[in-house]
């Protein structure tokens, strides 16, 4: 596929109104993407556990207007107004209209809930903007019926992609692969696949309880954040372990090597902020109960041999990933040692999930 095989070109159908609701959760990287080209194209390649219960449920409702001269839309968060989004909306409309040319024939009704608080320090762009591509693509196929389940799902993937990168990977469950890797054929750098491979049951339903370190709003934005890798030192080989670090992975899966999957995923959280520290301007985005955490998780994995282990996004939080048949220590473990660290002792479970949901439509 080309992005030029996602434009939409003659349709039969005509719709005045109508609405969809879709759920998409949010996703964990394990191979970080960090650095992007041109058009959200990924400097490396990445794969991710899809989210269950970290999710954003969003409502489209559209209706045909009169003129087509610009982009009209009013959005909700928790059913309050909310003016200071329309900026990434714009954007986003921005970045996608040609690939969906009706965006200007319609006025949007955007309402939007996660499940996880706002202010939580986790990011709803991925959960947010796929939820939203996926609600566009029903528009499309709506318009299109012939479109093929396949399209519907790259395209979504495409889309979500232009409107935050790793939201190409939160469509699909259980494990999502963006960017070309030669040893994954359907990888493409446009959208995110579902991981092809075997994966041993050691990973079936493995846990995510997300530690809230930092509820704060982040301190370095995405943009800023990729930005910083033109021109970085350790670039052109941080991207060469990445490909690396997924190759290694796809082993991994197949062997249900626990030891190793652990020694990637810490090196590639442990990497990510090497990078942002030594970038030009630099961050040190951890925290000190960032770090306190890190060092009770290993001393717990070195005292009781369990196959804990830590990542992080570009934040302060923690994500701590482990395999169901620990479900029972590790929680005692976190309730015990670590939620002393979290602000306000909040914390979310999470495990993998399958993907997004059609909840509601009504055209
Ligand atoms: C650290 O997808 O938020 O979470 O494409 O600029 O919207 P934009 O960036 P974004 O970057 C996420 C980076 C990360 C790692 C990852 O999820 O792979």
């Amino acid at each position: 596929m080309r992005a030029k095989d996602f434009i939409l070109k003659a349709h039969k159908n005509s719709i005045e109104k109508g609405s969809f609701t879709w759920s998409s959760p949010s996703n964990i990287a394990l191979v970080k993407y960090w650095g992007k080209k041109e058009n959200q194209i990924p400097a490396n390649p990445s794969i991710s556990f899809t989210l269950n219960n970290c999710k954003t449920t969003t409502t489209l409702s559209f209706s045909k207007k009169e003129n087509s001269n610009e982009f009209s839309f009013e959005i909700f968060l928790d059913d309050e107004k909310k003016d200071d989004f329309k900026p990434k909306i714009e954007t986003f409309f921005k970045r996608i209209e040609a690939y969906l040319p009706f965006l200007k024939d319609y006025h949007f009704k955007i309402e939007t809930s996660n499940t996880f608080p706002h202010s939580s320090g986790i990011a709803s762009s991925a959960s947010g903007m796929s939820a939203m591509a996926l609600c566009l693509m029903s528009i499309e196929k709506a318009l299109k019926p012939e479109i093929t389940d396949e399209y519907f799902t790259q395209k979504a993937s495409f889309l979500a992609r232009l409107g935050s990168g790793s939201a190409c990977r939160s469509l699909e469950g259980d494990m999502v692969v963006w960017g070309k890797h030669n040893e994954i054929e359907a990888s493409s750098d446009l959208f995110g696949v579902k991981y092809p491979f075997k994966v041993h049951r050691n990973f079936k339903n493995y846990n995510d309880t997300i530690l809230l370190v930092d509820k704060g709003e982040k301190q370095v934005s995405s943009t800023i954040g990729h930005n910083l890798m033109h021109n970085h030192p350790f670039a052109i080989e941080r991207f060469k372990q990445a490909q690396n670090n997924l190759s290694i992975l796809i082993d991994t899966f197949k062997t249900g090597d626990l030891k190793t999957f652990i020694e990637i995923v810490e090196s590639e959280a442990l990497t990510l902020h090497a990078m942002m520290m030594t970038s030009m301007p630099y961050f040190i985005l951890m925290k000190p109960n960032t770090l306190e955490i890190i060092n009770k998780i290993w001393m717990f994995r070195k005292a009781t041999n369990s196959n804990i282990c830590f990542t992080l996004d570009a934040g302060a939080n923690v994500h701590v990933l482990y395999p169901e048949n620990e479900t029972e220590t590790v929680l005692e473990f976190i309730k015990n040692e670590l939620v002393a660290y979290c602000q306000n002792g909040h914390y979310i479970c999470d495990q993998i999930g399958f993907g997004a949901k059609l909840i509601n439509q009504t055209v």
